[in-house]
């Protein structure tokens, strides 16, 4: 099962994965979480990456097909993996689908999560983050524990940079630009699938088993 999931931030690309990755038995590849710990450890890629995440656009292209390309060709990924918030441009899809096709590993579908941008809003403003284990929290739909610590491992929450209401705008704009052109390239293949992503994260869920449920089975 190789997988891409598509779609505006905060639509849940990132919580749809973990549940994929973690039913099929597949690994999780996240752009964004790659490059967030690339920022943490201070490395080449995470100080050439920084202002361009904090200020909501793309990293550029160059360097985000290197970073994928490389792990992808990780042995783990062998047999199947989620692809969460790759690509992003039409250029990134190209690449991508050279890439897949030398390798024989062509992808089983690309779904795109669909919610409308006040829920978006509301999702991401709300959101907080362990800065320890990563653990996702939701002041609205999954409360951390009263003393504001994660219940995990007690790590300190945190909110993202790019989740301050003026910065999810922009995103929102380079995902309209950028990203929906991305949906028609997988649609000439026959590989899109639409799934809606409103309602409860378990009903997201059953929505995006649906959809897959044809390209598992043929
Ligand atoms: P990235 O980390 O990929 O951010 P994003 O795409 O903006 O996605 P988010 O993580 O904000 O949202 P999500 O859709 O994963 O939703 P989530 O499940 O977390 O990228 C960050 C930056 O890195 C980019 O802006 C860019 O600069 C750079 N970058 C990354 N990839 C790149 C690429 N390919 N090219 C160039 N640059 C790149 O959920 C969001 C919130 O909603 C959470 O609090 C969650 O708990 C909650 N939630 C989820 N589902 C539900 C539900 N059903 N009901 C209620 N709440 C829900």
């Amino acid at each position: 099962m190789r997988l891409i999931l598509l779609g505006a931030p905060g639509v849940g690309k990132g919580t749809q994965a973990n549940l994929l990755a973690r039913k099929f038995a597949i690994p999780k590849v996240a752009t964004g979480d790659i490059l967030r710990a690339a920022v943490q450890e201070g490395t080449e890629i995470g100080i050439r990456a920084k202002r361009y995440m904090d200020a909501g656009e793309l990293v550029p292209d160059k360097l985000m097909v290197e970073l994928v390309e490389d792990r992808l060709a990780q042995a783990d990924c062998r047999g199947g993996f989620v692809l969460d918030g790759f690509p992003r441009t039409l250029h990134q899809a190209q690449k991508l689908d050279k890439f897949l096709q030398q390798s024989q590993m062509p992808i089983t579908a690309a779904v795109s999560i669909e919610v409308e941008q006040a829920e978006i809003v509301r999702r991401l403003t709300h959101r907080r983050i362990c800065r320890h284990c990563g653990q996702d929290y939701n002041l609205i739909y999954n409360p951390p524990p009263e003393d504001n610590k994660c219940r995990i491992c007690g790590g300190e929450l945190y909110q993202r940079e790019d989740d301050k209401e003026e910065t999810i705008v922009r995103r929102l704009q380079v995902y309209r630009t950028e990203t929906e052109p991305v949906k028609k390239f997988y649609a000439k293949k026959s590989k899109l699938k639409i799934v809606r992503g409103s309602g409860s994260t378990e009903e997201v869920f059953e929505n995006l088993l649906a959809a897959l449920t044809p390209a598992i089975c043929t």
